[in-house]
């Protein structure tokens, strides 16, 4: 078999090297391991940048100078508006249906009113066009729906606030506080982009054949779906909720981990030591658990957290202060997901056009377990 890589199974394809990249790096330039976007540390960025500059860094390769932001928030602003077509498809979806589910039918529709949907799916500048429209889309078309299936009046986006701020203001119809801005925009900064995760996979994968850029993104929600990837920040809430006392935190994670359950919100692929972005994010759950004065999560959070990493070694992940982070500024746990998407598309498409730009199609090989040769019996005879 030597010389057809068949005799190399690396299943889950860990530590197989699939591509190469520009926009994030997860071993750290010195190797040391950690999150980088375009060369920028993430802690570096975090809470120095607002998500509209993280986002034109990964579409356009640097952090803007104020007149490209200014320009780029323009566009992103003139872009908030969906097509009248999908409003009336959020109100013919029964309420019971999952906003992920509907935000993957909604970037399938948003593809049909694109300007620029006939374009060649090599077209850069197209691209770039398409995902800053679908930048501000996305999070336009998750709180809509929300609206919709809560039976409540729509609130129209709002050009006095910023991305992070319209979002909410969107969803609960009242502008955040400042402290809620804030943590709002910094979960989005570190959810925009993780290298070769699941879901980015999946977006190349479907870009890889000459496809467009709105399946790829299609693909990379649908991805994101499950709970061992982005599902999981509504997962770990409920993790949370089960527990419901720092005193049965102990045994509630022993029973499970005896059960051989999977505590979401912990673990990672790549980072065995710890996720960069759970440590930034755990900072601003305490800031946001104090002003809305109630802090039981976090106490409820802490020994989880103890005996998780004491009796399997397992540390946090982004999900996991995420959960509580959404629950404080009163979200429904299943637009926890969503949100994750409406802030990765930046990556999502930054890796479509990378891929795009320099093209070779993914066709892996399998390895054969099945049955060995054999005849194929007449019907009569099976
Ligand atoms: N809870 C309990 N045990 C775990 C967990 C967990 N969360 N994660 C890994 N393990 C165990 C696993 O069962 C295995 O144990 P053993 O050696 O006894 O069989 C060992 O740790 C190694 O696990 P693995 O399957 O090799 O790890 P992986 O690299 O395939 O898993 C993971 C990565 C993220 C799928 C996994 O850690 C997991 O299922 N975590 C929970 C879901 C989750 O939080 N996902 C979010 C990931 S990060 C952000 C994102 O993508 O949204």
């Amino acid at each position: 078999m030597s010389g057809t890589g068949l005799d190399e199974y690396h299943p889950g394809l860990e530590g197989v090297i699939a591509n190469e990249t520009a926009i994030a790096n997860i071993e750290g330039t010195d190797g040391a391991g950690g999150l980088e976007y375009r060369g920028y540390r993430i802690e570096d960025l975090a809470g120095r940048v607002s998500y509209e500059e993280t986002a034109f860094l990964l579409l356009h390769g640097d952090l803007p100078n104020p007149g490209q932001l200014a320009e780029f928030d323009r566009r992103l602003k003139a872009a908030r508006a969906i097509p009248d077509a999908l409003l009336t498809l959020f109100k013919q979806i029964p309420p019971h249906v999952h906003p992920m589910d509907v935000l993957r039918t909604s970037v399938s529709v948003l593809a049909h009113f694109d300007p620029d949907v006939d374009a060649a799916p090599t077209d850069h500048a197209a691209n770039v066009r398409k995902a800053e429209r679908l930048t501000a889309q996305m999070a336009t078309a998750v709180a809509y729906r929300e609206r919709v299936r809560k039976g409540l009046p729509l609130v129209a986006p709002r050009d006095d606030l910023d991305h992070a701020a319209n979002f909410l203001s969107m969803v609960s119809g009242k502008a955040p506080s400042e402290t809620m801005r804030e943590a709002f925009d910094l979960s989005l900064v570190l959810y925009t982009e993780h290298e070769l995760n699941a879901s980015t996979f999946s977006a190349r994968v479907t870009a890889s054949t000459l496809s467009d850029l709105h399946s790829a993104i299609v693909a990379a929600v649908g991805t994101l779906k499950g709970p061992l990837h982005g599902g999981a920040n509504e997962e770990a809430w409920k993790v949370l909720e089960q527990v419901g006392s720092p005193d049965n935190a102990e045994q509630w994670i022993k029973d499970a981990l005896a059960r051989k359950e999977r505590i979401m919100g912990f673990g990672h692929r790549v980072y065995k030591h710890g996720d960069p972005r759970a440590a930034i994010l755990k900072r601003s759950c305490a800031a946001l658990a104090k002003e809305v004065g109630d802090d039981r999560w976090e106490r409820i959070a802490e020994p989880i957290e103890r005996e998780v990493t004491a009796q399997k070694h397992l540390p946090p992940n982004v999900d996991w202060p995420s959960a509580r982070l959404y629950h404080y500024m009163g979200l429904d746990i299943d637009l926890y997901t969503p949100i994750f998407a409406m802030a990765r598309v930046a990556g999502w498409a930054a890796h479509v056009i990378e891929q795009l730009d320099h093209n070779r199609l993914m066709r892996p090989r399998a390895r054969y377990i099945g049955p060995p040769l054999r005849e194929v019996q007449p019907i009569g005879k099976r």
